[in-house]
């Protein structure tokens, strides 16, 4: 990468494009962030894209999690919490960002708790509950959640995120109204282990992401250690060096043959579910996966370009590089990687 020393602030960035070490990982990742936001409310009010519903939904998780690691940074987008909360629940003709998924709703209340946990406003608990209540009705007869409403294919990813969403509520409410919440999290939970997911093929790295999110939740709910054991043998089979997941160079193969626009940020929830994990329950080997793989993010998935005088970060889909097209998309699953790493480097 060519940058002209135009300026001091040039300067520092071809500096900070050299080291994604530990010392720049918050710098790289408020530029990630930053370019992440240029693509809100562009094309739709409140949402990142281009109709790019649910995928917002970790987008506003991602800015929440960013925005508590750095109280300086906290104040530079704010406004977005309450402009999504106004503006996008109508999206698609819906109300309340209720669709006709399940999963959809899931990444909408995660998005809604990470941004109470932020906020402390209880309009954005309250929304989280609202969802989980809408998604709640869908529950089949054998005991799974359903992930099109009205159809009967069940689909672990909206399981997992429902098993979050309770959970995490469950440790957001009063203690006289949690009972309920963590039952049906409990409940999701035996009943996705019992149909043998954990034997299933993988998926891809979504779901091996929220299953982690919902184990640490269930963990603080309940003490039960039982939800640690599991999620450290999911993270560890994900993590491992020459896996389904990990090439031989330590980083995640995802999108390295290609990906659609959907698939490219599945991979946010992964570094996000380890990096729960990683808090709860820390392993030098899951903090040296989370900094290798932003390391790689930063060294071969970026461009830097300056645009009005702004300095752009973006990123691409595979990790591994190269960069590619850039969309909101791959912009939020980089962001991730680069979040993960600073959250347990610091
Ligand atoms: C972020 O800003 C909000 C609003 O000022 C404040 O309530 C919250 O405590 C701040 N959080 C952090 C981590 O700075
Ligand atoms: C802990 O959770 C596991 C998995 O749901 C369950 O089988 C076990 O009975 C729980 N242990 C206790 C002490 O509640
Ligand atoms: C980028 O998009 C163009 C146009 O859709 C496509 O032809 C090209 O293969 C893409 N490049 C990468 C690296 O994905």
């Amino acid at each position: 990468m060519a940058l002209k020393p135009l300026s001091v602030l040039a300067f520092a960035l071809a500096l900070t494009s050299t080291h994604a070490d530990s010392s720049s990982y918050q710098d790289n990742s408020i530029c990630a962030c930053d370019q992440m936001m240029r693509s809100y409310g562009t094309s739709n009010a409140g949402l990142w894209g281009k109709d790019d519903w649910w995928q917002s939904g970790i987008a506003l998780t991602l800015l929440a999690d960013i925005s508590s690691l750095d109280s300086s940074y906290n104040g530079t987008h704010f406004d977005t919490f309450a402009t999504t909360y106004s503006e996008a629940p109508g999206y698609g003709g819906y109300t309340g960002f209720i669709d006709d998924y399940c999963d959809d709703e899931g990444w909408w209340a995660m998005g809604w708790l990470a941004a109470y946990d932020l906020t402390q406003n209880p309009d954005y608990l309250n929304l989280a509950i609202s969802i989980y209540n809408d998604i709640s009705n869908n529950k089949a007869s054998c005991g799974g959640i359903i992930w099109e409403k009205g159809g009967n294919y069940l689909a672990s990813i909206a399981n997992e995120l429902y098993i979050a969403s309770a959970a995490g509520i469950a440790n957001r409410v009063s203690a006289d109204q949690k009972e309920s919440y963590l039952d049906s999290a409990t409940a999701i939970w035996d009943w996705l282990f019992s149909i043998g997911v954990s034997v299933r093929r993988p998926s891809g790295p979504t779901t091996r992401g929220v299953i982690l999110s919902a184990a640490v939740e269930l963990y603080r709910a309940t003490g039960n250690s039982t939800y640690l054991d599991t999620a450290r043998k999911i993270a560890d089979a994900v993590t491992t060096t020459g896996s389904t997941f990990t090439g031989s160079n330590g980083v995640l193969t995802d999108c390295s043959n290609g990906c659609d626009d959907t698939s490219a940020i599945f991979k946010a929830a992964l570094f996000r579910g380890l990096r729960q994990l990683q808090d709860a329950t820390p392993q030098d080997t899951w903090k040296t996966w989370l900094t290798t793989n932003a390391q790689s993010t930063w060294s071969n998935d970026l461009s830097i370009t300056t645009a009005n005088g702004d300095t752009e970060c973006q990123l691409g889909a595979n990790l591994n590089g190269p960069v590619g097209n850039v969309t909101f998309v791959t912009q939020a699953a980089g962001l991730a990687s680069l979040i993960a790493a600073w959250a347990v480097s610091s």
